[in-house]
């Protein structure tokens, strides 16, 4: 083995101390935040263990669900992100587990909400594995999920509850990423179609003139329009705040995939929405809704936030250098405020929650200000892709 001379290892020497010396803050907060998280999930998982199911939100009290709810996928996912962010086995293991038990989901055809439950779980399991078994799920899911899309309206129905004749809504946007990704794998574009053709027939009619979405759309049987409206957000005529992360998300996603410069400007018209919206508080973290009506005092919505950060560190790599410094710093902000006090939990509290205070259905009076486990997913995800942004590799941290 080559041995340093004294010289030149006093000069290492230097140069170490002159790197802690300098180091970043920013990264000890982020170190700081993926340690609570590995704390977190490591107890809820073994916590939740019997249960059988899914944590998934602890307002009024801690709520488990079963594999055919929305948010099925997000524990899984998050078990997955942190795994790959730590490289704790332990984590890994509980991962596997957890997603084990959404294999059945596959078939399900009851819902749009396939991606969110099986590319969270599953495509994050592909992801750090590699695993045909993964890829196998994904497609299934991705065939159950098309079969939701009536040709002559032309987008993938979302409910089959309620007074609309065909609803669509905004988070629909998210669930195209696992049809891409099933068009890649298998070779075959039959996916890849319906979500363009979703995500073109959304861009016209889920939109404001100012970028903002309605959350639901729904289509009569000939593709006309037959409402405009909202379930979660405060009104018709509100920008719910996690449904316009969902907007930005989706539309930056497909421009990633499929490379069709209208997504990206309708990204970027999203992105500018909500960067400049008046309604912004100082930490950037949203309220629940733009329009609520006790702003100043409204809750905060940590979920929409981290769903918009991660989708504006990919937005930042997908434009000019300077209109990326902007989408960069903007959700750089966006992270590190969630990974203070106000909304980073302290660990072994939060029932094992990483983040505090999302919102989830205030229309309905339902988990208002509590831990989401998809604020927990997206979170995760934005600290990944935040620190893939800078070249740093997690475990190095
Ligand atoms: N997809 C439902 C929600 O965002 O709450």
């Amino acid at each position: 083995m080559r041995k340093f001379s004294l010289p030149i290892l006093g000069l290492g020497l230097m140069f170490l101390a002159a790197c802690s010396a300098d180091r970043d803050p920013k990264l000890d907060t982020v170190k700081r935040a993926i340690d609570h998280a590995r704390c977190q999930l490591t107890q809820a998982a073994a916590e939740f263990d019997t249960l059988r199911g899914f944590p998934r939100s602890l307002m009024p009290k801690f709520k488990e669900v079963d594999p055919k709810d929305w948010t099925s996928g997000f524990f899984p996912g998050s078990l997955w992100e942190a795994y790959r962010l730590t490289g704790d086995e332990q984590l890994r293991t509980a991962a596997e587990r957890y997603t084990d038990r959404l294999e059945g989901i596959q078939y399900y055809k009851g819902t749009h909400d396939l991606g969110f439950m099986v590319f969270c779980s599953y495509g994050q399991q592909q992801a750090a594995l590699g695993d045909p078994h993964s890829a196998e799920v994904i497609v299934e899911a991705s065939k159950s999920l098309i079969s939701r899309c009536d040709p002559q309206v032309g987008v993938i129905r979302s409910w089959d509850f309620g007074e609309w004749n065909y609803p669509v809504i905004i988070d629909n946007m998210m669930n195209l990423e696992m049809l891409f990704w099933a068009s890649k794998h298998t070779g075959d574009s039959v996916y890849r179609d319906v979500a363009v053709r979703h995500a073109d027939i959304t861009l016209r009619n889920h939109f404001r003139d100012d970028a903002s979405s309605y959350h639901v759309v729904s289509y009569n049987d000939d593709g006309t329009v037959e409402s405009r409206g909202t379930f979660q957000g405060y009104a018709d005529s509100s920008a719910w705040a996690r449904g316009q992360g969902w907007g930005l998300y989706g539309y930056t996603m497909c421009y990633r995939e499929t490379g069709d410069e209208k997504y990206l400007r309708h990204a970027e018209r999203i992105a500018d929405f909500i960067m400049h919206h008046p309604a912004t508080p100082e930490d950037r973290i949203p309220y629940w809704d733009y329009n609520a009506p006790d702003i100043p005092d409204a809750p905060r919505d940590a979920s929409a936030a981290a769903v918009i950060s991660s989708a504006l560190f990919e937005l930042s790599t997908l434009v000019p250098e300077a209109e990326g410094r902007t989408y960069f710093d903007y959700a750089e902000t966006l992270l590190l405020n969630l990974s203070s006090d106000d909304y980073l939990a302290e660990k072994g509290t939060n029932g094992g929650f990483v983040l505090m205070h999302s919102v989830g259905h205030w229309p309905a009076d339902s988990e208002i200000d509590t831990p989401l486990n998809y604020a927990d997913y997206y979170y995760l995800e934005a600290i990944q892709r935040y620190l893939t942004l800078r070249g740093i590799d997690p475990q190095q941290l």
